[in-house]
């Protein structure tokens, strides 16, 4: 029991401390506290987020009392490593601390990240105020310490503690954006936190500030979409239709997302051609599909790769004047596992994403 219980809590953070609440920013950075708000990181947890919730309530750690999903979920909690050890302490909505997801000091505290087998480890100062940052021109705060010293801040590989991999015990990895574990100039940042109008504090006027609703696949898709285009490629007896990703990660990284490229031919105003091309990951264990704590193997990996100009063919002749039209769409939930997980009636994992459309006249 002994070693289980060490062994658990040495894959959550190291740190165990106390975070100023998400609200405590408000008053002096009232933009980015709005922004953030409206995030998937301010609405990591199983009361806020219902597709994590469903996965968590059919997982076998729930039974035994271990909510190993806080460490990247739930990082703020005041009683982290409790919720994480199997045992009585299960996650509870009315901790405060619990609420307040991957949390603006929390992600401002993060230090170092150790490097880990099934996941990486982010490890926090002590200190409740001492903020990293990367703005090196900024004025002194009244309420904390601001350091922008630290090279893990400013190459953005801040993102790496949670975002980089996570195996399962067969050493599958079910989730990634790092599959090579380097962890230096991973620059999400750029796309993920584009410059946006408005200023970062009430105290100095400036002209931008980074925004931090975190554009993804839930949210602020649109401002992803400039990474994505789709091309058309005319032949003489039938066509392609290239996605071409500049993303430097899978298209989609969940393994619950599916993407699909659904192109029609218009000719004379009637549908001629219609055709759906799916790009999909599928974990799973021979041959078949399971869930992510059962998998052992890829079963099938047709997603769209970092930086890959995925071509389609499409057999079927075009004549002068078809107005071909072409949708990069998803859905986060794959439809099959929509009952499995009881989401059927869910808005947010029912609905069909477009995150890009184009159209071509021959
Ligand atoms: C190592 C960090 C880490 C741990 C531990 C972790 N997750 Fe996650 N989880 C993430 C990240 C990062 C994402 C966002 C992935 C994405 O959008 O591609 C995510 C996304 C999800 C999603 C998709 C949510 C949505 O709204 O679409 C589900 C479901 C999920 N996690 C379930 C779990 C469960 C259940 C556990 C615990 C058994 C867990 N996760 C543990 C990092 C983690
Ligand atoms: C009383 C006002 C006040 C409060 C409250 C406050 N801040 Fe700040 N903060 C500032 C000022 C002023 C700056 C500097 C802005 C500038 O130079 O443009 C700043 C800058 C920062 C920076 C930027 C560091 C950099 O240089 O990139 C971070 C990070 C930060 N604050 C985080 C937080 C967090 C997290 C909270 C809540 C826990 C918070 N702040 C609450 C006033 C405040
Ligand atoms: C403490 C762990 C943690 C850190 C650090 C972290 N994330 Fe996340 N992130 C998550 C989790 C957990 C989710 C999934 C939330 C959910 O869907 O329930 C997520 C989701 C996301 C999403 C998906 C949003 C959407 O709309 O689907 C993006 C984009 C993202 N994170 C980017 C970043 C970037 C960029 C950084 C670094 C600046 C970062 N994250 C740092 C844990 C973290
Ligand atoms: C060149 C721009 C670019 C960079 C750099 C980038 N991404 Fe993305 N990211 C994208 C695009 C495009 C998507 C797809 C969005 C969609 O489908 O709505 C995406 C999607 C995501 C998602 C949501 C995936 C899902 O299945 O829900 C997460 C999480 C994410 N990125 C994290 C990261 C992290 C962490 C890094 C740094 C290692 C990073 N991204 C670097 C462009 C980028
Ligand atoms: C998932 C990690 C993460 C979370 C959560 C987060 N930030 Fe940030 N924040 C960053 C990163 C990374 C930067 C640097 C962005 C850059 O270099 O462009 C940043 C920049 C800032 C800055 C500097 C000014 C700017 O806009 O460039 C301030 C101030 C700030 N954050 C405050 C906050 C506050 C307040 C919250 C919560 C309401 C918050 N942050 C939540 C990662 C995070």
């Amino acid at each position: 029991m002994r070693a289980l219980l060490l062994g658990t809590l040495l894959s959550a953070a190291v740190f165990a401390g106390q975070f100023m609440p998400n609200s405590a920013c408000k008053e002096c950075h009232p933009l980015i506290y709005e922004e953030f708000q409206s995030s998937m990181h301010a609405n990591s947890t199983i009361f806020k987020d219902p597709i994590h919730k469903a996965v968590w309530n059919i997982h076998p750690l729930k039974k035994k009392g271990s909510y190993d999903c806080a460490a990247c979920h739930t990082p703020a909690a005041d009683n982290l490593q409790k919720l994480i050890a199997p045992g009585d302490v299960v996650p509870d909505e009315n901790d405060e601390s619990q609420n307040q997801g991957v949390s603006c000091a929390y992600c401002h505290r993060i230090k170092d990240i150790k490097i880990g087998l099934k996941q990486n480890i982010n490890i926090l100062n002590e200190k409740p105020k001492l903020y990293y940052g990367t703005k090196q021109d900024h004025i002194k705060s009244p309420f904390h310490e601001i350091d922008t010293s630290n090279a893990n801040f400013l190459k953005g590989n801040v993102c790496m503690g949670c975002h980089s991999h996570k195996k399962n015990r067969f050493g599958l990895n079910l989730c990634s954006t790092n599959e090579n574990m380097e962890i230096e100039k991973s620059e999400c940042v750029s796309c993920h936190m584009p410059k946006v109008a408005g200023s970062v504090s009430t105290l100095k006027e400036t002209q931008k500030h980074s925004f931090h609703g975190f554009a993804g696949a839930h949210r602020y898709n649109e401002m992803l979409s400039k990474y994505v285009d789709i091309e058309f490629l005319p032949r003489l007896e039938d066509f392609e239709i290239a996605v071409n990703s500049k993303a430097p990660h899978d298209l989609l990284l969940h393994p619950l997302r599916v993407s699909f490229l659904k192109v029609t031919v218009i000719r004379n105003g009637k549908q001629v051609f219609n055709k759906k091309e799916i790009f999909v990951r599928i974990i799973g264990s021979d041959g078949k599909p399971t869930p992510p704590w059962k998998a052992k193997e890829v079963v099938k990996d047709t997603m769209i790769k970092a930086n890959e100009k995925r071509s389609v063919k499409f057999g079927f002749k075009l004549q002068k004047g078809d107005k071909i039209k072409a949708v990069l769409g998803y859905r986060l939930v794959k439809p099959p596992m929509l009952k499995k997980l009881n989401l059927q009636n869910d808005e947010t994992a029912k609905k069909v994403y477009v995150l890009k459309k184009a159209e071509f006249t021959l």
